[in-house]
């Protein structure tokens, strides 16, 4: 089934110049971009976003990461998007994450692991609701679709 998806690219992926290569994967992927935007977290933005770790010890070094660079928010849509996303970023904690996923190969940290994306179809809605306008969500094809999955 068709899919819609949100991830942002995370702090450290900008700060340390791996955003190309992130975009680059989920492109190669066979997932359609149909938004992209540099933006500045608002503290609204990531209380919503983090609502659910609001009572965990680690929020506020999560809300102040989150925050202390440019991030870029992307929405995602394909066949089977949500998981498709989440097998290709790789296991939360870096360290665990399987080489060949983005944070299996670029990181070993479990609060600095470079990128999020949604992990239900609900939460993806929630979660591009919180970063995205309807009209900021392009409608087109790519060409090579019907090769792809
Ligand atoms: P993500 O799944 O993108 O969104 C929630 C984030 O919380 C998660 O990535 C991790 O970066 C972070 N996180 C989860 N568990 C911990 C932890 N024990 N300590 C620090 N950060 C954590």
């Amino acid at each position: 089934m068709i899919e819609r998806t949100f991830s942002m690219i995370k702090p450290d992926s900008v700060l340390r110049g791996l955003a190309g290569e992130i975009i680059s994967r989920i492109e190669r992927k066979g997932l359609k971009i149909v938004g992209l935007k540099m933006i500045a977290v608002s503290e609204e933005q990531a209380s919503r976003l983090y609502a659910v770790h609001k009572e965990k010890p680690f929020y506020k070094e999560l809300v102040s990461f989150i925050r202390s660079a440019p991030v870029i928010v992307i929405a995602i849509e394909g066949e089977s998007a949500v998981s498709v996303m989440r097998r290709l970023i790789g296991s939360t904690d870096s360290k665990e994450a399987a080489p060949g996923t983005v944070r299996g190969d670029f990181s070993c940290s479990k609060s600095m692991n470079l990128i999020h994306a949604s992990d239900s179809v609900e939460n993806a809605q929630n979660e591009l609701s919180i970063f995205f306008t309807e009209a900021e969500l392009m409608k087109y094809e790519r060409l090579d679709a019907k090769w792809v999955c």
